[in-house]
């Protein structure tokens, strides 16, 4: 399977998906990363692996009344041209148009750290902490044009401990995503995810 994977930051989701590669979890390959953000350090990471490593400038596109269409477009010419099979956001900023989501049906996932549908949005390690929640988490999900609420693929529950806060909750958190995200793309390279309406069935390994 070959992996889109698009990011504006510090990409440790990327690294996390590079090293499972690197020890053979993972049957993928990193076939490009894209990023809205010149400095991102996801893309110095995809160099490193020795991947196409794309800077991708909004600036061009804004403006115009169809801008993040465009923009779009133009992201999905370069993960055509490098032969993208599974698209993945990680850290990846910008809200996605119908442009990409429907050229990537079942094809695109995302990463939240919230237990969806509670707390969709950003922010929402401090908004579970602020809400009383004893429970908060992460989840992998097919994206659709509503944001962080297409078809669950995996989730990771993650105790909320007195005293947390936004960042120490954040990190815990954080290591539950670096374990479920290369663990669905998995699934996905298996050929082991359907999706029913609103589910997403994983099949038993081997069927
Ligand atoms: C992660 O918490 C992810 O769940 C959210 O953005 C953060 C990205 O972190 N969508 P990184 O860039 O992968 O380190």
């Amino acid at each position: 399977v070959r992996l889109g994977v698009l990011a504006s930051g510090r990409g440790s989701n990327l690294q996390a998906i590079i090293e499972a590669i690197e020890q053979r979890a993972l049957s993928a390959e990193i076939a490009v990363v894209l990023s809205n953000k010149q400095e991102a350090l996801a893309l110095e990471r995809a160099r490193k692996h020795g991947a196409p490593a794309v800077w991708l400038d909004p600036k061009p596109f804004a403006g115009r009344p169809d801008s993040r269409e465009a923009y779009d477009r133009a992201v999905h010419e370069v993960l055509q041209k490098h032969e993208v099979d599974l698209v993945l956001l990680a850290g990846y900023m910008k809200i996605v148009t119908a442009v990409l989501v429907s050229a990537y049906e079942n094809r695109m996932m995302n990463i939240h750290p919230s237990l969806l549908p509670s707390f969709p949005g950003l922010d929402v390690q401090k908004k579970a902490i602020e809400h009383g929640c004893k429970i908060a988490g992460c989840t992998v999900h097919f994206v659709t044009e509503g944001v962080d609420e297409g078809p669950i693929i995996i989730q990771a529950a993650v105790p909320i401990a007195e005293g947390d806060t936004a960042e120490t909750l954040a990190a815990r958190i954080l290591e539950h995503e670096h374990r479920i995200y290369p663990r669905a793309i998995q699934l996905y390279a298996e050929g082991r995810l359907r999706v029913e309406g609103r589910r997403v069935v994983v099949a038993e390994a081997g069927t």
